[in-house]
């Protein structure tokens, strides 16, 4: 963003002579809504849509409005550019968990005058009455329902990804990555189809996710070789939600591979040390109590993984007075457990005597089948990363007889009639088993993820519309630190919280600029 465009985001961030503008818009929010008027699409009227009950629009819209009034960052956010519709005429997709405070954070986006379309980034992670209420709003072309199979779920992103007229978006909000995934393979298998005429075959893995990219890949091609070459050309650009897409965006920046900018939205510092951390340490506990009902305290519980998610999952369990054992790989997460008074174990160590084991790492094969054999009865097994393969769930099916006790959870037997608790089949449980993270701490990650989008569009513009010669190259950039800051303040209000100003002198000593950014960017908070 030009340094202007900045300035003038500090001096009404703060506003000198008054109380902080966050704190104005906060307690604005509190008396009254806010009534940005938002464009509505025919999206019921088109059929353009696939929910799983649109009669739950009712309570959908009236969740939409509770949340609104948590998510002080969104509204001020409508508040501030919605006049000026600086998404006017943008096809925006997204795949993130279509839940309550997604849905705020399409409107938001509406709001500010994209034409979006949106599936979830997870088969277990729609809350129904989110989808139906924003379809019912005329916000988005929503294809998300909870419980989708593979199949169903790649339809999705695929039907997201693809306006009536077969064209594709002008930026994405992404969340693990699936949707950049598409379009790169997408992309690749057509240049393989145009190079030999060969076409993707699903037989050629193992893995029953990828299967289904290739077979939406090759009925693609079999329509239009060229399909994901236009869509790809078309693309200004993607902001990424989470530690894992982030991973696999910069894997592929690093080969050269990147086919488009991104923004690399977890690791604003208000993203990953709030939503990570402070989310999970809510919706962890969550899940793990509408799922078993078991009770926590006393109980044993390994937490593997210390990073920012493991972090909070740890606190939340110690909260419940269970007695937390920590897993990790970094002597430097490693020796954090052991100062906040966590035993540091491996699993292989405390496999046999834990209650409940949480992966939290992004990595693969952590809980191995031979791991849930050696578990107690009735242990409970959960995974709070990404993707579904913490948990080595193929191996336990083969190993065990299921037993569903209700959706989302399923105990799998051993042959020895020993058996482990599994919640939402090895997939993230806060989100299959509970509602993710709630509204406040939400309100800052998308509070980041708008101003990316915005970001993304500024500096597309600025550039005449010429990609060459935009400031944002195919690479993984990082929001600036002011607009962090900004994301923060916004927050600040609603919760009463007031900030103490620096003197002229104090700057000086320190060496900052009056209205920030306050910490250097090595600073890790
Ligand atoms: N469920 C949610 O709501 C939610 C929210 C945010 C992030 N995430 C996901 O959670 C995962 C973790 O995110 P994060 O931000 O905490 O990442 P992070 O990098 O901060 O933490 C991961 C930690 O796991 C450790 N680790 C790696 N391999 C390990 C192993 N074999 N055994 C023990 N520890 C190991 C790493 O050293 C690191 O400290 C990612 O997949 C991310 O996308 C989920």
């Amino acid at each position: 963003m030009s340094d202007t465009f900045l300035a003038a985001i500090a001096v009404r961030t703060r506003d000198m002579d008054g109380p902080p503008i966050a704190h104005t818009i906060a307690m604005r929010a509190a008396i009254a809504p806010f009534t940005v008027r938002i464009k509505k699409k025919s999206v019921m009227e088109s059929g353009d849509y696939k929910v799983s009950d649109i009669s739950l629009a009712d309570f959908g819209r009236k969740e939409l409005e509770l949340a609104e009034h948590e998510m002080p960052g969104l509204m001020s956010a409508r508040q501030e550019y919605g006049p000026g519709q600086p998404l006017a005429g943008i096809q925006l997709m997204g795949s993130l968990h279509m839940t309550i405070q997604t849905g705020v954070l399409i409107e938001t986006l509406a709001a500010l005058g994209a034409d979006v379309r949106w599936c979830s980034c997870n088969i277990f992670s729609t809350q129904d009455h989110a989808a139906a209420g924003c379809v019912r709003g005329g916000t988005a072309n929503i294809f998300a329902w909870k419980g989708e199979t593979l199949e169903e779920y790649w339809w999705c992103t695929d039907k997201a990804l693809t306006w009536p007229d077969g064209s594709g978006p002008d930026q994405i909000v992404d969340d693990g990555g699936d949707a950049t995934l598409l379009l790169h393979e997408g992309k690749k298998f057509e240049i393989a189809f145009a190079k030999d005429g060969s076409l993707p075959d699903p037989a050629t893995t193992d893995n029953a996710e990828f299967k289904c990219v290739l077979a939406t890949i090759r009925d693609s091609i079999k329509k239009n070789p060229k399909r994901f070459h236009v869509m790809v050309d078309r693309m200004v650009g993607v902001s990424e939600e989470t530690t894992t897409g982030v991973h696999r965006l910069i894997t592929m920046a690093d080969k050269g591979e990147l086919l488009f900018p991104a923004i690399n939205v977890n690791d604003c510092v208000t993203k990953s040390k709030f939503d990570n951390v402070y989310g999970c340490r809510h919706s962890l506990p969550d899940s793990i109590m509408r799922a078993t009902d078991v009770m926590l305290s006393g109980k044993k519980v390994a937490i593997c993984g210390f990073g920012d998610v493991g972090k909070g999952s740890a606190q939340s369990m110690r909260a419940q007075a269970a007695i937390v054992y920590v897993t990790e790989i970094d002597p430097i997460c490693a020796l954090q457990a052991c100062m906040e008074g966590f035993q540091v174990a491996t699993l292989d160590d405390i496999v046999s005597d834990v209650d409940v084991i949480i992966t939290t790492t992004g990595n693969k094969d952590i809980i191995t089948v031979e791991h849930m054999a050696k578990m107690k009865n009735n242990a409970i097994v959960g995974n709070i990363g990404h993707f579904d393969n913490e948990i080595q769930m193929e191996a336990l099916e083969a190993a065990t007889t299921r037993m569903n006790i209700k959706p989302q959870c399923d105990k799998f037997i051993f042959p020895d009639g020993h058996g482990v608790i599994v919640l939402a089949e090895g997939r993230l449980c806060n989100l299959g088993c509970a509602t993710g993270h709630p509204s406040f701490v939400m309100s800052n990650s998308f509070t980041n993820q708008t101003l990316a989008q915005l970001e993304l569009r500024k500096a597309y513009l600025e550039a005449g519309s010429v990609k060459s010669k935009s400031k944002y190259q195919n690479k993984v950039y990082l929001l600036p630190k002011e607009l962090d800051e900004k994301v923060a303040a916004l927050h600040l209000g609603q919760i009463g919280a007031r900030l103490t100003r620096l003197s002229v002198e104090q700057a000086a000593y320190i060496g900052v600029k009056m209205n920030g950014p306050y910490k250097p960017s090595t600073y890790r908070y």
